[in-house]
């Protein structure tokens, strides 16, 4: 087979390199720069990784001008419709659907790990009572590595598993924990005999006082939110996972880091301020006066929930959600609530018309549709990126694991066009 290369010529002084050009299964090719410097002295240039694949990857596939996304090649409609979100947990983790043994298994193994040690609770004390979720959230799952000293070598895949079982059973466990100290509730112990998400409905809404079943219908949109957040390639938040675990950092400390990059605006935190927007926005009859102070440039405000670095077309998880949004608002009868999503729908259809929105193929992503659904759960408005942050952890312990099992990984360190100052001599203070 003919080896594929590009060739760079220097104009100036007509030097050329030829590159290699590497090949996916599937999206577009990627040319192999990692000798350029050596020969060239040049570093290329791509802030915010535009054009740049980071890594190799066999477990998500995104094609964003087709509005395609593919879990382990499996499409997300399907897995949408048909998987529970830990079967989708064990396909990324481990690259294949499991059979009946195997997800029994795993969900016996990871039911064993959604207790957090009793000492772990007082942590949550030292937050005040409004303490944000998330902040709650990066502090105790970074601290979960002093725990588990015994299982943290990372050159062990025995260990690595573990650590990634644990992320994934804890995550909802401290989630709740997080909700429950902001409304001064007891922490309700996990219940082995419900599912995954009907466990996590169970510590977030009961309290010791009477007995608790999880809506089957609020269990059914979670386990399809959770599946639908549960990876999305080379994203921020996995991008840091990935980063800082390249360094050999512990994967509670990894995950931690991705739990502050989801928490940004332009990321995980879209969704909360999808529902603060729409709050702002208040009635149909202010939506022309927001989608003006959205295209104009000298106003910092944004459309939340539009827009995507990768799709340029609908985000096929928007598609999904946006009819489960339809059947939790018509199943719950929250009619105080539909006025709120007939807003969200107005603005689509406005936003999509508008030309300034079409020209740019800003379309509703995933969390123009997710808050809206929470809200119906009646989960409040600062949970919505932990929830986020629940699904995406099996996403980031599978990319972790994927990274450090790869022989060729290093740790990851970019360079930079330097713009500074030159050298300068140092001014004595008295003389400045
Ligand atoms: N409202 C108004 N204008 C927008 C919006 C928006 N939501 N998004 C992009 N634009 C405009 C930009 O101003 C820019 O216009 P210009 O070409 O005239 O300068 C153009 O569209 C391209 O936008 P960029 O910012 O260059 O696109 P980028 O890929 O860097 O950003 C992002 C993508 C961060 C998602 C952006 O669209 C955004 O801020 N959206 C709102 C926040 C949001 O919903 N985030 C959730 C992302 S999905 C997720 O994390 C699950």
């Amino acid at each position: 087979m003919v080896e594929k290369t590009v060739t760079l010529t220097d104009k100036s002084t007509g030097k050329s390199v030829e590159l290699p050009v590497k090949d996916g299964v599937l999206g577009p090719s990627a040319v192999d720069i990692t000798t350029l410097y050596a020969q060239t002295g040049m570093f290329t240039f791509d802030p915010g990784f535009v054009s740049t694949a980071s890594c190799n990857s066999a477990i998500t596939f995104i094609d964003g001008d087709e509005g395609i996304l593919l879990y382990r090649g499996y499409p997300i409609e399907q897995l949408a419709e048909k998987a529970s979100f830990l079967e989708v947990a064990y396909l990324l983790l481990y690259g294949d659907l499991p059979d009946q043994a195997q997800l029994d298994n795993f969900k016996g193994l990871i039911s064993r790990h959604t207790m957090i040690n009793e000492t772990l609770k007082t942590f949550f004390d030292g937050f005040r009572y409004d303490a944000h979720p998330m902040a709650i959230m990066v502090g105790v799952v970074g601290s979960l590595s002093a725990f588990y000293h015994d299982s943290l070598d990372i050159h062990n895949p025995r260990h690595r598993e573990i650590s990634a079982h644990r992320l994934i059973a804890k995550m909802p466990t401290i989630a709740a924990a997080c909700f429950k100290h902001n409304v001064g509730e007891p922490f309700m112990y996990p219940r082995n005999d419900l599912g995954y998400c009907g466990n996590f409905l169970h510590m977030l809404f009961a309290t010791p006082c009477e007995d608790y079943e999880p809506d089957p219908l609020a269990e059914k949109a979670l386990n399809l939110l959770f599946i639908l957040h549960a990876d999305h390639e080379q994203n921020a938040s996995t991008s840091t996972v990935r980063l800082a675990g390249s360094s050999g950092a512990n994967p509670f400390a990894c995950v931690a880091s991705g739990i502050a990059s989801l928490w940004g605006p332009a990321h995980g935190g879209a969704n909360e301020a999808v529902l603060a927007m729409l709050e702002e926005i208040g009635d149909v009859s202010n939506i022309d006066k927001y989608i003006a102070k959205a295209k104009d440039k000298d106003d910092a405000f944004r459309l939340m929930g539009f827009g995507h670095r990768v799709y340029k077309n609908y985000d096929p998880r928007a598609k999904i959600i946006r009819q489960v949004c339809h059947q939790v608002l018509d199943h719950l009868r929250s009619t105080s609530r539909h006025p709120m999503f007939e807003l969200a729908l107005r603005l689509e259809e406005i936003a999509l018309q508008d030309e300034y929105f079409v020209e740019r193929k800003l379309y509703p992503n995933v969390d123009f549709y997710s808050g809206i659904i929470y809200r119906a759960l009646g989960i409040p408005t600062n949970m919505f990126t932990v929830m986020f942050a629940i699904a995406r952890t099996a996403g980031w312990v599978s990319h972790w694991m994927e990274m450090i099992a790869d022989p060729q990984h290093r740790i990851s360190r970019p360079r930079q066009l330097y713009i500074g100052e030159k050298r300068r001599d140092f001014v004595p203070l008295n003389e400045r």
